[in-house]
């Protein structure tokens, strides 16, 4: 398994472009694979967008802008992703979507190729199981937005090689992030521990224990959190976080992980958080 100089990207939604920008900006070259050209040239050119405003509070240059976009190559072809070292897979938190793009890179990424996805929740294993390299299979999990957060997530199911791991762990740290290694279980380290946290802010609230904004200016102010419980919510999304939920129940059967009722009426409602402009707060 030679050195990383290659990265495809699959998914060009939210995570699919901080991650197609923080390749780029590290060095890689990066090839982003939308289902549309449409889609993947409006990634490109909202990383565009973002470096207009960097510049313009100085925090980037004209040079890096140019170097790091002539890095990017945008395409609606899965065949571009051929000579990839690693491919990240970041579309839609769909298992079975998520597989048959597995099995399809399997016939196309060269066979020293990494697979990793981006899955926040669901099992790794799965993914690595339906190609013919599980031992070359493994998640990288991102946080949003990912060209701000530090933290990599690199995932271990257990058929993934040492050396897979280690090649994980080093990308993440060219990313300039801090890599943790974890074992493939719902939720991982971060989502494992925040979500029965969230969850139990929203059981107080019903609870009738106290407001919206005082469980969050008392986490924020008590806890020195950047942020209370049911803003976080609003940012993540609520129908993100009654699937991650799912998932963790599903998995460990632990009351604290079954979603509160009231987060399901919510999602049936469209008060999806941030944005729908309605969630725990207006927006
Ligand atoms: N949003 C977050 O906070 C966050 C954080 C970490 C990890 N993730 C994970 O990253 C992945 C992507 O999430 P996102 O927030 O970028 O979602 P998003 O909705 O912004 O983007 C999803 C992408 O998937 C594509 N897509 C949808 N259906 C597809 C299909 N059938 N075939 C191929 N592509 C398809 C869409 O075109 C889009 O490019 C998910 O696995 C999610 O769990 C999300």
């Amino acid at each position: 398994m030679g050195e990383i100089q290659k990265v495809g990207i699959l998914g060009s939604g939210i995570m699919g472009s901080g991650l197609a920008e923080v390749c780029a900006k590290a060095g890689y070259d990066v090839v982003v694979r939308s289902r549309t050209k449409a889609a993947a040239d409006a990634m490109v050119a909202s990383i565009d967008k973002g470096f207009a405003k960097a510049i313009e509070r100085g925090k980037a240059t004209e040079e890096d802008r140019a170097a790091t976009l002539a890095r990017i190559t945008a395409t609606d072809h899965l065949g571009a992703l051929a000579d990839c070292d690693l491919v990240i897979e970041s579309v839609v938190e769909d298992l079975a979507i998520k597989k048959a793009l597995f099995a399809e890179l399997e016939q196309i990424v060269k066979p020293s190729g990494i697979l990793a996805t981006n899955t926040s929740t669901l099992p790794v294993i799965e993914m690595a199981m339906v190609t013919q390299r599980p031992d070359r299979v493994c998640g990288v999990h991102f946080f949003n937005p990912a060209p701000i957060m530090k933290l990599v997530e690199v995932v271990r199911p257990i058929t993934a090689s040492d050396e897979t791991i280690a090649a994980a762990l080093a990308f993440a740290a060219r990313c300039g992030k801090d890599g943790v290694e974890v074992k493939d279980r719902a939720g991982f380290i971060v989502n494992a521990l925040l979500f029965p946290y969230l969850n139990n802010a929203v059981r107080m609230l019903l609870n009738g224990t106290a407001s919206v904004e005082d469980i969050d200016t008392a986490m924020k102010g008590g806890c020195n959190f950047p942020m209370g419980p049911f803003a976080l919510l609003d940012l993540v999304g609520i129908d993100t976080s009654v699937s991650i939920l799912d998932a963790l129940y599903d998995e460990f059967r632990d009351p604290n992980y079954a979603p509160v009722s009231i987060l399901r009426r919510m999602v049936t409602a469209g008060h999806l958080g941030r944005k729908t402009k309605q969630g725990f707060y207006s927006y």
